[in-house]
């Protein structure tokens, strides 16, 4: 059923047993445009914080798109291509995902469609720009253009949108065309795998300097890049190759906290329902988060791989507001040098927290995170941040508990 909407190559390599799968000639052929990624001590950050810990980053906003996303777009538009696919659909929360792949369509040949939150297609119009300069339609969801956001524009004319909305739009735009196939940007097997070029890449670099990480940190939204970074150190970890002990810890926003409020249940991973059902960390299917400014961290769901991993401890989770996330984000910037996007912004606040902790307790831990994209398009959200307007949005236990009990009554078999 999935062939509908996904090329066989990617579904192939979503049920994929396979340890290792190549990234054929052509694709590396776009990545040399900018991978390898650097890796960066960041030497100004532990000075400010006067910790003993080394904080070591791998910056994946050297893309031209500006993110970790193209590492799986440009995958998915090559094996699209190979399959005569002639148009992708997609969404995009902060625009991040939808840019790279129109980057990647841009490469291969084929045409794409974006489904845009609502929110950031008003918060964030240059991000608009430059999908339609890599040649993307652009639209803001809910949109007038599908049956599901037609339902939703109806029922709630000022609807900010959310990606699980999007996601929906995507899939049906993907369904009513021929030509078209659907692409998802994060939570998927496959994307998960793509993404491990960063931690692969990672390894080898710190190795170079004689380092490996006591502790691994990345945002999630539906948790791709986290995943990328820290998969091939967890796989050491299993595999009993890892020289020492080494931890992993997810950030999220608490606007958003699918895996810290969150339930392991089975739910769709859109809101119109088109999707089957998955088992991961929810929200359920139809919360729409609040209007935070880190859009790629607002989806209700969770990679379905680190929902079971967070389930039985094998990593870590936390959660940040926004308020706390651009102050560190704003320290990064004066110390670093790089404008930090708001997403990556929580893992920053997160280590921060432990390069203090690490000065109380004198421990020199190295630690290692992903700074997976650079804000140089979310100006409008540091202007906000400097006049001191960003609410620290966390969402209320009742609306999380009603929104998962909507969902327990729609499955009460699966979901007990
Ligand atoms: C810069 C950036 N970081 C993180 C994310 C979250 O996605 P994921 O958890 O799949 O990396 C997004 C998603 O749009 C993003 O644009």
């Amino acid at each position: 059923m999935l062939e509908a909407i996904f090329p066989k190559e990617l579904l192939k390599q979503e049920m994929s047993g396979e340890r290792f799968v190549q990234i054929p000639e052509e694709i590396r052929d776009v990545y040399r445009l900018y991978r390898p990624t650097p890796m960066y001590r960041a030497r100004g950050l532990e000075k400010a914080l006067k910790t003993p810990a080394k904080i070591y980053y791998k910056y994946e906003g050297v893309s031209p798109p500006g993110s970790h996303k193209p590492n799986t777009a440009v995958a998915q538009a090559y094996y699209n291509m190979k399959e005569g696919v002639e148009k992708l659909t997609t969404e995009t929360g902060a625009g991040q995902w939808g840019s790279s792949l129109a980057f990647g369509g841009a490469f291969f040949d084929i045409d794409v469609e974006v489904y845009m939150v609502r929110i950031s297609y008003e918060q964030k119009p240059y991000r608009r720009v430059m999908m339609q300069l890599y040649g993307a339609d652009v639209y803001p969801s809910p949109s007038d253009r599908t049956d599901v956001g037609k339902k939703l524009f109806a029922e709630d004319p000022e609807c900010t949108g959310s990606l699980g909305i999007a996601i929906s739009e995507a899939v049906e735009a993907c369904l009513k065309d021929d030509r078209a196939k659907y692409s998802l940007g994060s939570v998927l097997n496959h994307v998960l795998m793509h993404q491990t070029v960063i931690g692969q890449e990672a390894k080898e670099q710190l190795a170079m300097v004689e380092e490996y990480p006591d502790k691994i940190i990345g945002c999630v939204g539906g948790g791709s890049s986290f995943a990328g970074l820290f998969e091939p150190f967890y796989y050491d970890k299993v595999m009993g190759k890892a020289p020492k002990e080494v931890d992993f810890t997810a950030v999220e926003s608490t606007a958003c906290p699918s895996m810290s409020a969150g339930k392991y249940m089975y739910d769709h991973g859109d809101t119109g329902r088109i999707i089957p059902l998955v088992l991961m960390h929810t929200l359920g299917h139809d919360f729409v988060p609040d209007p935070i400014h880190a859009g790629g961290l607002r989806y209700h769901g969770m990679a379905p791989t680190l929902s079971l991993m967070a389930n039985e401890g094998a990593i870590n989770v936390s959660a940040h507001n926004q308020t706390d996330t651009f102050e560190a984000a704003a320290l990064f910037t004066r110390t670093e040098g790089i404008v930090p996007a708001p997403e990556p912004s929580h893992a920053i606040k997160e280590v921060v927290d432990e390069a203090i902790r690490c000065k109380e307790t004198g421990e020199e831990k190295t630690l290692l995170f992903l700074l997976c994209g650079h804000g140089h398009f979310d100006m409008k959200a540091y202007d906000d941040y400097l006049a001191g307007k960003l609410q620290p949005y966390e969402m209320p236990k009742e609306k999380i508990d009603a929104s998962l009990n909507r969902l327990k009554a729609m499955y009460p078999e699966i979901n007990k």
